[in-house]
């Protein structure tokens, strides 16, 4: 039959975080040299007082991203954060082993931290599990955070930083389990480490929240590290406090496919990991007695992205140039945010300026690729609550990336997220994927058609880019079009419908 999708805003499904749309600056290629610190740019419009682009952040903070995360990644590993603070000239430049760089120190904590005010969002500070110690750990937290007479908290003072930064989230380590880590660990030696860690650095700083390294959500790896690092709070000696040792549990995933199909439905894979890793949480809290006043931690997907690094030049396979079809495999990794809101508290787009990024910098300014689009419409959009839509018709039967993805779940052409916001806008995102056939469909739930507002990303074919000379791909905005009481999704489209309830 015809395609339909029918709403339901007083089905208030889960509330979405804010979080949802986190970004991550890594020491990577040229996502923070170059990307958001240029100070060498002989445009001297372009950059601030503090050697910061100005047009980064000009389109960075009207989206509200909410949180950054830093410094990697897999930079991580070798990262000495005590490098990188002081007087710059006194600075140490390393060699960086994760993206074979020079690391010359000259952005560091205080300068993340500066920048995270311009773009008005919080710090997420990633400790190094590679070659880093538990006291230099310590060290950061009371660096960062430290309200007392105290050496490292005065360090901070001395460098200029009266007020205390209140860095709230915090993760143990990054892909650990990965064979290209610096100090790549087992899940027995990491749970381990991150138990003791999780229990000094909230012994140090109850306020935090930590975060606990996982992998694809439903793996061996974050089953074992669960069950192993969740703990009642009184068991591991942080007594009255009940704080929990660990907040939340990562998850890392990328998709890309050369082919269309393959390339938009991958993205459903996270949402089958992100519902099993939630089961796995439930395991954990079951196998640990777990009380049910201590707060259940979610899960903070991280890094998450289209990317496949044999296909992107520059920056070791980073400069990812994006398609329409990737745009709108953008569009359905927000979706699964959306539909998955209960379980994830976080998820940080990897990353937020030149490197896998929906943001490009040149010389002489920006350029926003195709997936800028759908992650602005959410940004500004989709916020409040997941609300119930229903949906009905064909499925895309091809192959699948991964295989499995076929197996368990099934993926329909019209991928679509719902929800309203506390002031009563009712927004629902739909995707139809299909390369060649528009969707004439029967839309139900709202009120009144003719104040529908309509916004709509689409591109000529599958493969444009808004790399080359043209924006080949933007947001066009139009009001609700009456096709017999349908509404009609163009093929290879975005479309984003909204209305004051
Ligand atoms: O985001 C790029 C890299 O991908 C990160 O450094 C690492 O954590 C992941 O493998």
């Amino acid at each position: 039959g015809a395609p339909s999708i029918t709403v339901f805003p007083s089905h208030k499904v889960s509330k979405v975080n804010r979080n949802l749309y986190a970004g991550f600056t890594e020491h990577m290629g040229r996502c923070v040299y170059g990307g958001i610190f240029d100070p060498s740019n002989s445009n001297a419009d372009l950059i601030d007082s503090n050697g910061f682009r100005r047009d980064v952040i000009e389109v960075l903070r009207p989206l509200k991203i909410p949180v950054f995360r830093y410094p990697g990644g897999n930079f991580c590993a070798t990262y000495h954060w005590q490098d990188g603070i002081g007087p710059i000239e006194k600075r140490p430049s390393r060699p960086e082993l994760a993206w074979g760089a020079i690391e010359t120190n000259h952005f560091g904590t205080d300068e993340f931290i500066k920048w995270c005010k311009a773009v008005d969002a919080e710090p997420y500070i990633c400790l190094n599990f590679g070659t880093g110690t538990l006291d230099e750990a310590m060290a950061w937290v009371e660096y960062c955070n430290g309200k007392l007479d105290t050496y490292y908290a005065n360090l901070r003072r001395n460098n200029g930083h009266e007020e205390p930064y209140n860095v709230k989230y915090w993760a143990l380590g990054n892909e650990m389990w990965g064979p290209w880590q610096i100090e790549q660990m087992t899940q027995e030696a990491y749970a381990q480490r991150a138990a003791q860690w999780a229990k000094a650095l909230k012994l140090l700083d109850p306020s935090i929240n930590l975060v606990l390294c996982g992998k694809e959500g439903a793996t061996t790896w974050d089953h074992y590290v669960l069950t192993h690092t969740l703990q009642p709070a009184g068991l591991s000696d942080l007594g009255e406090t009940q704080h929990p040792l660990i907040d939340m549990h990562s998850i890392h995933l990328y998709t890309a496919s050369a082919d269309h199909y393959e390339n938009v439905t991958a993205p459903l894979a996270a949402e089958r990991n992100i519902e099993a890793c939630s089961s796995l949480i439930d395991l954990a809290i079951i196998e640990n007695k777990i009380p049910p006043g201590q707060k259940r931690p979610g899960i903070c997907f991280d890094e998450w992205n289209v990317w496949s690094p044999t296909r992107a030049p520059g920056s070791k396979g980073a400069e990812e140039v994006y398609t329409l079809s990737d745009a709108l495999a953008v569009a359905v990794w927000l979706n699964v945010f959306i539909r998955q809101s209960k379980h994830v508290e976080m998820a940080c787009i990897a990353q937020s300026v030149n490197v896998i990024s929906p943001l490009m910098t040149t010389p002489t300014g920006i350029i926003k690729q195709t997936t800028w689009w759908p992650y602005e419409l959410f940004c500004r959009f989709m916020k409040g609550h997941a609300i119930a839509v229903q949906v009905a018709c064909d499925f895309y039967e091809g192959p699948t990336r991964p295989e499995w993805l076929r197996a368990v779940k099934q993926t329909p052409y019209l991928d679509v997220s719902a929800t309203i916001s506390d002031d009563g806008w009712v927004s629902v995102a739909v995707v139809n994927m299909h390369l060649d056939q528009d969707m004439e469909t029967t839309f139900a739930g709202h009120t009144d058609c003719s104040s529908i507002q309509v916004f709509t990303v689409t591109g000529r074919d599958a493969k444009v880019s808004n790399m080359g000379p043209n924006e080949e791909v933007k947001i066009q905005e139009s009001k609700w079009q009456d096709k017999n009481g349908k509404f009609l999704f163009p093929r290879m489209s975005l479309v984003l419908l909204r209305w004051l309830l």
